[in-house]
């Protein structure tokens, strides 16, 4: 089997529909869905928010959207479809962002996981998140959520 060619681009406000059905399917799974269309659309357009997409082809193979403020940034969503996972994606989509935070002057990221989120939380960790704290009922008091941190600071050489 040869491996999968993916190219990374800025969400349109096309793929909002699209991106809210990964987000259901495979982040929301089980909760109330509350990043649909409309909601996705704003951040896609939204000065503070990066939304990237990968594709293989055309098919849309993971997308992740992350919000930047002043000192912090925070990724509010990320997901690889699985028929392309454990390739690497979601490690490059992170990455990529990641490098975005640092050009803009911001060394530390956020997130929350979903606490039964065991696969998610050990790849934070493979990338070099800490998780910090435990936040109780943080999904609509149903399920708690871990909170994790990157200091891209201690990663940064100079070359
Ligand atoms: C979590 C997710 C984004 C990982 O994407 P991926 O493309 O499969 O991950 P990668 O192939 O880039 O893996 C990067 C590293 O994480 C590790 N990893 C990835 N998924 C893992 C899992 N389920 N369990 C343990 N480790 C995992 C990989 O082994 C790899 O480690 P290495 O680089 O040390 O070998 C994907 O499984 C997913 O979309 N899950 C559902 C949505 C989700 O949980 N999103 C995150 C919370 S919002």
């Amino acid at each position: 089997m040869t491996a999968a060619t993916f190219t990374l681009r800025l969400a349109r406000p096309a793929d909002a529909s699209l991106l809210a059905t990964m987000s259901r399917e495979f982040i929301e799974d089980g909760l109330r869905w509350t990043w649909r269309a409309p909601r996705i659309a704003r951040q896609i357009e939204s000065s503070d928010t990066v939304v990237l997409v990968a594709l293989e082809g055309r098919r849309l193979a993971g997308f992740a959207i992350m919000s930047y403020g002043d000192t912090n940034a925070h990724l509010n969503l990320l997901a690889v479809d699985p028929a392309y996972r454990m390739q690497g994606l979601g490690r490059r989509m992170v990455d990529w962002l990641e490098k975005t935070a640092r050009n803009a002057g911001i060394f530390r990221i956020t997130l929350e996981v979903r606490a039964q989120n065991f696969g998610g939380r050990c790849f934070y960790k493979a990338l070099g998140y800490r998780e910090v704290l435990l936040l109780r009922g943080y999904y609509q008091g149903a399920e708690d959520a871990v909170r994790m941190r990157h200091n891209l600071r201690v990663d940064v050489t100079s070359s």
